[in-house]
């Protein structure tokens, strides 16, 4: 755990340069715009640890997977997300000497995110040979105004001499990932162009041939008038720049002003990718930097109306969890359905950039209420294009009739997990996609969906849990066999409560909408029946019929659901009782021994009664709850939040608080030593889940809102704004009150301890919760 982060409400603050610290604070200052995503690399050269991170949204590697041994069925790559060129690169020379922070001396060094405007800024004095100093300052944002684009201004100024300075804003496609398999570069060289003030390289991928064309123009001026210089534009292997000598008197400051451009060939031929950069440089070169970061302030504005949450009482909550709602709003806006949430999102290479189930059963709840419906929409129709590639997942694994497997980690419906255990076992994750659908549409009220997507991605899922069960003679009932559930510390366990669990319900839930659309949309019914060769007399009663009989393991003695077959023959230790050296068991302990043991690594069980818990008596949720949490060692983060939400549902307000902030300031604070890698973005997600779901106890019922809040005792108020079938609601939580102010025109009725709230359009309605409270 670090805690270098200077606490304010708005922004991230860093002071001082510890080169030990670099790669974190690169992950946490972290820029992204849904389209592309930038590490907080330094844009003048830096020879010490740094992780480089330029990403293209949608464009990906398949890099050859690397395992010990093959089995049948692997996949045959990884997908990785693309370290791209280097659109930030600007080299300073002063005289000889290459301005690099690992080698000279760096004070006054300050990093600060912008989150209410959405930029970054840093400023440092860098004390050179001979004593020189020159001050730095530079601002840079992705543009959320215009995807496509980022921009850049570098102010330099010597302190205590005159110089020749060189200034190379460059583009530089000669990058490598990191996590490369087979160390080798992913990018060819296409085209490159340089030009005074113009840089342009056309990358290739290898393999997948995806191209992109990253540009850039830039503008010189000095704060004392007009600044002469000499250009010259340079270009070598995969780069493109162009040099800029100035002379710059003692106390002058000189700004470059670099503008770039990053498209791909997934949105434009290849063939005007150059045309097309060259037509946005001009575009935004003639906006200007100032008009451009005026713009980005006002679209941030716009966000942060719609979803952030204000804390009011305790500075450093309020900074986590602005910081989480800054990422997930910077890592995707809902505008492409090609376009998913990665578990880093843009800000690190680990888990490849790639999708995975933490998207539909984490991510959605976040889109759904702080985004209007298209942006979750295009979540579930990304699953829906997808469809085709699962249903071939499925059938490479045996399964046939349109049955359909959703990958664990995909980029483009393909899996491309290669561990046996996850790949082929833990097929929960087909549930997520099907619960998804459920949420949106009981969230948003757009049944359309299923008659125009979601009917044939459920009822290839229901197809798949159908076949993937199998009678037990012995237990007469239907059981399913070698799974691995949402607890990755258990791998080919038989009867996975939460996966039994989901799988019934998906069936019992496919069934539904299948008759619903049939109801509703009878012509459509025919001709999705028609397309999916779907056998009505046949498939409904056997999925009835598995879901009326399925096996679900329970322990009469301890009165709870058992999270796998034999669960209690492991020996029954607790958490409490785990030497502090031996955590976390997945970096201390062998495989097998972390097999064997009772620890959980996240929600398993509760997983389950998170998702349906309707079902489910609070006795038997506390229960569960009171069983499982005490060996839940939450190694990983999306642990915590569905914990903290139970907590809260149970009452237990002391413990949903702190479950909350283990996640709440996990990146800032570097809980886990890992925020160098990348910020956990999904379970950025699962945070606001706690506050929204947890402690203001949000749940949609019947077309419904309802609340049933706390406020944490070291908190004065706590308020966010709620996106809710065309009403805007502002929901501020008080010590024993709820004020509900309705931001739109549109009456809403709202539910508070159970009683019913009428707020007119534009009105405000006080609730006093406290007498109601139990
Ligand atoms: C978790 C998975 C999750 C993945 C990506 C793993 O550590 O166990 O549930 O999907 O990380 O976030």
């Amino acid at each position: 755990m670090k805690n270098y982060i200077k606490v304010d409400e708005w922004k991230i603050i860093e002071e001082g340069f510890d080169p030990h610290l670099n790669k974190i604070s690169e992950s946490i200052f972290s820029l992204g715009n849904g389209r592309m995503g930038q590490r907080a690399n330094f844009e003048e050269t830096y020879t010490g640890e740094s992780l480089q991170g330029n990403y293209v949204a949608g464009v990906y590697y398949p890099d050859k997977t690397r395992v010990g041994w093959w089995k049948n069925g692997y996949p045959e790559y990884f997908a990785k997300v693309l370290n791209a060129a280097n659109w930030i690169e600007t080299g300073i020379r002063i005289g000889e000497e290459i301005l690099d922070l690992n080698s000279c001396t760096v004070r006054e060094f300050r990093r600060v995110l912008h989150m209410k405007e959405g930029y970054l800024e840093r400023s440092f004095v860098a004390e050179l040979s001979g004593g020189k100093q020159l001050k730095v300052l530079s601002k840079r944002f992705c543009s959320i105004v215009d995807d496509e684009t980022g921009a850049i201004s570098y102010s330099l100024t010597p302190m205590n001499f005159s110089a020749g300075i060189k200034i190379t804003p460059a583009v530089n496609g000669d990058v490598k990932n990191q996590d490369s398999n087979y160390d080798e570069k992913f990018w060819d060289e296409v085209h490159k162009e340089a030009d005074d003030h113009l840089g342009i390289v056309l990358m290739r991928t290898k393999k997948t041939g995806f191209e992109v064309c990253t540009g850039m123009k830039f503008s010189i001026s000095s704060d004392r008038g007009e600044p002469e210089y000499q250009i010259r534009p340079l270009t070598g292997e995969k780069y493109a720049a162009s040099e800029v000598t100035v002379h710059v008197s003692e106390g002058e400051t000189i700004t470059v002003c670099k503008y770039a451009a990053n498209l791909s060939s997934e949105n434009y031929p290849s063939e005007v990718l150059v045309s097309e950069c060259k037509k946005t440089l001009d575009r935004i070169y003639s906006k200007g930097f100032d008009k451009m970061l005026q713009e980005q302030a006002a679209a941030w504005e716009l966000k942060w109306q719609e979803s952030d949450i204000v804390i009011e009482g305790d500075a450093a909550a309020q900074q986590g969890i602005r910081f989480n709602i800054f990422q997930l709003n910077q890592t995707y806006t809902g505008e492409d359905a090609r376009l998913n949430i990665g578990p880093k999102g843009f800000t690190g290479e680990k888990y490849g950039g790639s999708t995975y189930w933490d998207t539909e059963a984490y991510c959605v709840p976040f889109y759904l209420a702080t985004a209007p419906p298209e942006v979750t929409r295009n979540l579930l129709i990304y699953r829906y294009k997808h469809l085709e590639k699962a249903i071939e997942n499925a059938a490479k694994l045996g399964f046939k009739n349109g049955a359909a497997l959703y990958p664990m980690v995909t980029m483009n419906g393909e899996e491309c997990h290669n561990e046996w255990e996850i790949t082929f076992e833990e097929i929960h994750r087909n549930g997520a996609i099907a619960y998804a659908i459920w949420n949106y549409i009981r969230y948003t009220g757009d049944k359309d969906y299923l008659a125009a997507y979601g009917l044939e991605v459920l009822v290839g899922i229901a197809r798949f849990w159908s076949q993937r069960v199998n009678w037990s003679e012995e237990k007469h009932k239907y059981v399913m066999l070698g799974v691995t559930g949402p607890n990755e510390y258990e791998n080919n366990v038989n009867n996975n409560w939460y996966t039994n669990t989901i799988a019934s319900w998906c069936m019992d839930y496919a069934v539904e909408a299948l008759e619903y659309v049939k109801r509703a949309s009878p012509e459509r019914y025919e001709e999705l029946i028609s397309k999916m060769a779907f056998d009505e007399s046949e498939e409904i009663p056997a999925w009835r019929h598995i879901t009326a009989n399925m096996y679900f393991p329970e322990s009469a003695e301890y009165g709870v659901f058992l999270q796998q077959d034999g669960f209690l023959d492991k020996e029954q230790v607790l958490v409490k009782d785990l030497d502090q050296a031996d955590r976390p068991l997945n970096q201390k302990w062998s495989w097998d021994r972390i097999l064997r043991s009772v620890f959980i690594k996240q929600a398993d069980v509760l997983q389950g009664l998170y998702f349906f818990e309707d079902r489910y008596d609070e006795a038997t949720i506390r229960r569960n709850f009171d069983f499982y949490e005490p060996r839940t060692v939450h190694e990983s983060s999306l642990s915590p939040c569905v914990h903290s939400i139970l907590a809260a549902k149970l009452g237990d307000e002391k413990r949903a608080y702190d479950f909350y902030l283990r996640t709440s300031r996990l990146d800032l604070d570097d809980y886990n030593n890992d925020t160098e890698d990348g910020l956990h973005i999904t379970s950025m997600a699962g945070t606001w889940m706690s506050v929204v779901e947890g402690f203001a106890g949000m749940r949609v019922k019947n077309d419904a809102l309802h609340f049933r809040p706390f406020l944490p005792g070291q908190w004065t108020s706590f308020s966010f704004n709620i996106l809710f079938r065309e009403s805007i609601l502002n929901v501020k939580i008080n010590r024993d009150s709820v004020v509900l102010s309705n931001q739109s025109k549109k009456n809403v009725t709202v539910y508070v301890f159970g009683n019913a709230f009428e707020v007119a359009g534009g009105k405000e309605v006080f609730a006093e919760y406290g007498k109601y409270q139990v």
